[in-house]
């Protein structure tokens, strides 16, 4: 009866029911074997090894049932979960990194090579950072010209309010007032004025250089520049040209400018009779240094500000800079910054 039981189970909980019911601590087999030692010794004899040829009868088709229970239930789940692998994919959209922040890595990438470190600052500037320190006092017109975004103090609180930082130079006062002299770094990252059009956007982005040592000078300063534009626009040579110009914080203080051609409005640089303006630089100021604790009878450097944004659209021919920043995925896969 126990075998036809085990033939019917439809699963393995039916299955083990029927164990039970047979080989359990109360099931019918194991409750007939406790009673063998009620018996005589010549009824345990014929009765001993029947039930024991019967148990083992039922644990042999037990797990027979159970073997062939489990490959059904395998060949089911073939069945049922069977992939067609020959399908073709369905295309999947991939993220991919912003071109600013490429562009900024490989800019970092550049000046690494020349032993800069990256050094970062706040957006969100203190009025000393962002102006004073860098020689630029209260009443100064720079001031003005920057388009500052103000932050908002309580009612009654006189202190200056907060600035979103609108340029990259205030890292190089908290750099150097931090780690002293000499250092070499460069500080990338946004920087914010109010300005809109096709080649100004509100938040914007810089990448700052500052070298300070004993002896350091402006041709240090070109030779970094002339470097870092070869590298950067995969060419053998780029010129640098100075050109004077005035920034509080500097001192000489020179345009940078490189030399290009614009052949069919295609940017070729290293050749040509233009000039590509690239950024602001100069000698720092000793004011600055002094601002900084660095004394300024002992050390002296260059700095530099160019624009990360300018050089990305100058590289990849993007003729307007709001594109950049509206995350519009046509427009991103239009440059292949998008899949
Ligand atoms: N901070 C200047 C600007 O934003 C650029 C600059 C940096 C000039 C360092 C000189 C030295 O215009």
């Amino acid at each position: 009866k126990y075998i036809e039981a085990i033939a019917a189970a439809s699963d393995e909980a039916a299955l083990e029911e029927v164990r039970l019911g047979a080989l359990g601590k109360k099931g019918e087999i194991s409750l007939k074997m406790r009673e063998l030692g009620k018996m005589t010794p010549e009824e345990r004899q014929t009765a001993g090894p029947a039930l024991n040829a019967l148990k083992d009868e039922i644990n042999a088709a037990l797990s027979a049932r159970k073997a062939s229970l489990s490959d059904a239930a395998l060949a089911e789940r073939l069945k049922a979960e069977w992939l067609d692998v020959t399908l073709p994919v369905r295309p999947q959209r991939q993220g991919s990194i912003h071109p600013i922040s490429q562009v900024t890595e490989e800019i970092t990438a550049i000046f690494a090579d020349m032993g800069f470190a990256v050094a970062e600052g706040p957006q969100i500037e203190s009025d000393w950072y962002n102006f004073d320190a860098l020689n630029i006092p209260g009443h100064h017109p720079a001031r003005a010209e920057m388009d500052t975004f103000y932050t908002h103090r309580a009612e009654g609180d006189d202190r200056p309010p907060h600035v979103l930082r609108t340029h990259t130079s205030p890292v190089q006062i908290r750099h150097m007032e931090k780690h002293g002299a000499p250092c070499r770094i460069i500080a990338p990252g946004r920087v914010y004025r109010s300005d809109y059009d096709q080649t100004h956007t509100p938040m914007f982005h810089q990448v700052e250089g500052l070298a300070i040592d004993k002896d350091i000078s402006m041709a240090n300063l070109k030779w970094v520049l002339e470097q870092f534009a070869a590298a950067f626009f995969e060419v053998d040579e780029v010129e640098v040209r100075f050109r004077a110009s005035h920034f509080p914080f500097t001192e000489p203080s020179a345009e940078i400018d490189f030399r290009c051609s614009w052949v069919d409005g295609q940017l070729k640089l290293g050749e040509g009779d233009d000039w590509l303006e690239a950024g602001g630089s100069g000698m720092v100021h000793p004011k600055v240094l002094e601002a900084a604790g660095i004394d300024s009878a002992q050390w002296q450097g260059f700095a530099f500000g160019l624009g990360i944004d300018r050089l990305a659209m100058l590289k990849y021919g993007i003729p307007d800079l709001r594109a950049f920043f509206d995350a519009d995925l046509r427009w991103l896969r239009h440059y292949g910054f998008a899949s």
